[in-house]
């Protein structure tokens, strides 16, 4: 069967910890996933996390990373055997062509940077590339937008992208789902992400139609 992975694209925005839970939510449901992070996401990955995120290593700096959840907490066990990565400046990339089979992409952290250059079609890097090819090819695509606050620039932008068929989800988590610990919020905004794709997960408590603690 031919491979169709997701794209995940990790900018520059702050919230990594956001983009390693939907990576391991998608390898957690057996999901091929292609990897690009953007320039300015290495500065993040390294202020959040510590590591210093290499292409040359991407394996070992991503497991690195994959393994590292807020709580300190084991993850599920993951295999990087259906992953590949993508250097941020490679423009001859698998996902930079509409030919390329990718199921869709999801942009998570995803920048005001971001936001502006997929909005105006910019391609400056493999990541906004990828991103018009998804809309192009009319595949879903998903952004979880942080910044705050929003100028009116990026809320027009936003909206604009809406009407293209994004689906925009800030990362913002609820209350509502019992979280107890700050991973378990992010872990809210990964579950919201990969719902809206319809990627089996449970990482988070569904609503159940109760008002009250859990
Ligand atoms: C530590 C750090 C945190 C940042 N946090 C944000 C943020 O939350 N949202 C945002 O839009 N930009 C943030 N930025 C700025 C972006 O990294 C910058 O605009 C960059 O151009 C984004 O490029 P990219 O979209 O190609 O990754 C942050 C930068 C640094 C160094």
């Amino acid at each position: 069967m031919e491979r169709e992975p997701w794209v995940v694209g990790v900018s520059g925005a702050s919230g990594t910890p956001y983009a390693a839970a939907v990576i391991r939510g998608l390898l957690g449901a057996g999901e091929a996933v292609d990897v690009v992070v953007s320039r300015a996401a290495r500065l993040t990955i390294l202020d959040e996390t510590g590591i210093s995120f290499r292409d040359a290593h991407w394996q070992e700096d991503l497991r690195e990373w994959l393994e590292s959840p807020l709580d300190r907490g084991k993850p599920e066990p993951f295999e990087l055997d259906d992953v590949r990565y993508w250097t941020a400046g490679d423009f001859a990339a698998g996902p930079s062509s509409g030919s390329y089979p990718a199921k869709g992409m999801l942009v998570v952290p995803c920048s005001a940077a971001a936001v502006a250059g997929i909005a105006i079609g910019l391609s400056k890097d493999l990541l906004q590339r990828a991103a018009n090819v998804t809309l192009k090819e009319r595949r879903p695509l998903v952004l979880c937008v942080r910044e705050a606050p929003l100028s009116g620039v990026t809320l027009r932008q936003l909206a604009e992208l809406d009407g293209e068929g994004a689906v925009i989800i800030p990362a913002s988590p609820g209350f509502y789902a019992g979280s107890a610990s700050v991973q378990q919020l992010v872990d809210f905004v990964a579950g919201r992400v990969l719902d809206s794709v319809k990627v089996k997960h449970r990482l988070y408590r569904r609503w159940e139609g109760e008002l009250g603690p859990k």
